[in-house]
C-alpha cells in the first residue's frame, strides 16, 4: 500500500478540544480522535464489547470509559483498563500536519505496521 493510499486526514487540531474525544468517518471506518494535553491520540470509534461509541464515553487521565457498560480502555495502547471489555481497542499511529490531524491505517500507535 502506498504511504498515500493510508496516510488520511481525519481533522483539524481545532476540531477536538483539550481533553475531549470526537467521532470522524474515515472511508466506511469511524475512529475517535482523542486530544489529550495537545498529544492526539485515535483509535476505532466503536467499542469492543458491544456497539457503543467511544467518543461519547468519559475520558479520565489517559483512559476512555465506555458511556453503555463503563468498560474502559488506555487511549495511547487500547489496552482493557476496566471489564466488561476483554479485547483491547485498535490503535492508529497520528500524524500532524500543518495543523491537521491524520491518521497511518496502516500502523498502529506504536508504530508497528497491523
Ligand atoms: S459497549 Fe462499551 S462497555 Fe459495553
Amino acid at each position: 500500500m502506498a504511504e498515500r493510499d493510508h496516510i488520511v486526514r481525519v481533522c483539524s487540531q481545532s476540531d477536538v478540544a483539550q481533553g475531549a474525544a470526537k467521532a470522524f468517518a474515515v472511508g466506511d471506518q469511524m475512529l475517535a480522535v482523542y486530544n489529550l494535553d495537545g498529544t492526539f491520540y485515535i483509535t476505532d470509534d466503536e467499542c469492543t464489547h458491544a456497539s457503543a461509541s467511544l467518543a461519547d464515553g468519559m475520558i479520565e487521565g489517559d483512559v476512555i470509559e465506555c458511556c453503555m457498560h463503563f468498560g474502559a480502555f488506555h487511549i495511547p495502547t487500547g489496552k482493557v483498563m476496566q471489564p466488561p471489555c476483554e479485547t483491547p481497542l485498535r490503535t492508529y499511529a497520528v500524524v500532524i500536519r500543518d495543523g491537521d490531524v491524520f491518521v497511518d491505517l496502516a500502523r498502529n500507535a506504536a508504530g508497528d505496521p497491523q
